[in-house]
């Protein structure tokens, strides 16, 4: 694997979800991949889970590990072409891509969404540029658009818990009062759609996804529908993409609680972390026996481990 950008990168998906249950059973079995490289962890947004799980799962492979809150430490990146920097981007990413590639064989990065411009938002503009520039292999430690390490980490979360061949997964869109990136619901549903699961979208109107991620998921507006028989729900919460980056509702009644729960086939409830407890989902859910939240972010180790392996193999 050359980069590790989205799910087109994956070669196979099955494989991969394989490594990083091996890699948990065995964290330090492949030690020696990673001696004398090292990797860089480039935060322009805040972490705690995609840090410390990205830091671990490096050091467990060998690797050295830089990280840098680049948005707060570094010097602000104008990202565009041609353009006249008399403003206040004091540095090029052409020369900082290049530099950092210099002392990296690896670069992770985090940069979210402006949620302001829809068109450059989705052209993920600060990846392109890194690709283009750094001359190494590129980690998405959360982009504009996509979450591929934390949807990997959902993969073999399902994949641990699951009962069935082919289990019902609902996307469920949660209330919340502050504009948040469909990053994490548009990557959740791309690996879904590549999973061996049936997967069900469901929102209020005005909050569909782009159906280039939304792909062969079902979308139901009524969200008690959607949760009959599940048996993953996957909380969520995400802007509308048609009016861009807008919160056209935070309507209580999208919360999960156990009434909501009851619906499902005595279903696990994930969430990708953080959130805010008793406005996208009731203490009961989350302190109760069928939440998922700590065992789907300690596999971020793994998730993280198992793309890292693979970025090291396509290296030799
Ligand atoms: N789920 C996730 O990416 O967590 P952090 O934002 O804390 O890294």
């Amino acid at each position: 694997m050359k980069h590790f950008l989205s799910f087109q990168d994956v070669p196979d998906l099955s494989q991969l979800i394989t490594s990083g249950i091996v890699a948990k059973r065995n964290p330090f079995g492949d030690q020696e991949m990673g001696k004398n490289k090292t990797i860089g962890l480039l935060f322009f947004n805040s972490s705690l889970r995609t840090r410390i799980s990205t830091q671990k799962a490096a050091q467990n492979l060998g690797l050295n590990v830089i990280v840098m809150n680049v948005g707060q430490d570094g010097w602000g990146l104008e990202m565009e072409e041609g353009v006249i920097m008399n403003g206040d981007k004091a540095e090029h990413v052409k020369e900082a891509a290049a530099v950092i590639g210099s002392y990296c064989d690896i670069i992770g990065i985090r940069s979210f969404a402006s949620l302001s411009d829809r068109e450059k938002d989705y052209q993920e503009i600060v990846f392109q540029q890194f690709k283009k520039y750094a001359g190494v292999p590129i980690i998405n430690l959360e982009s504009a658009t996509r979450h591929p390490l934390q949807s990997l980490a959902d993969c073999i979360t399902i994949e641990e818990f699951k009962l069935k061949e082919r289990p019902k997964v609902v996307l469920t869109w949660l209330p919340h009062f502050k504009p948040l990136p469909q990053a994490v619901a548009n990557s959740f549903c791309e690996w879904m759609n590549h999973a061996e699961v049936e997967l069900v979208v469901t929102h209020p109107k005005g909050y569909d996804l782009s159906p280039d991620f939304v792909g062969k998921g079902q979308v139901i507006y009524d969200q008690d529908k959607a949760l009959e028989g599940a048996d993953f729900v996957y909380g969520k919460n995400w802007s509308s993409y048609e009016h861009y980056g807008q919160v056209l509702s935070s309507d209580p009644s999208w919360m999960i609680t156990n009434d909501k729960m009851s619906l499902t086939d005595n279903g696990k409830f994930m969430h990708c972390l953080p959130l805010r407890r008793n406005m996208k989902v009731a203490d009961e859910v989350l302190d109760g026996p069928h939440s998922l939240v700590i065992e789907q972010a300690a596999n971020r180790e793994w998730a993280a481990q198992a793309a890292l392996r693979e970025i090291l193999l396509g290296m030799k």
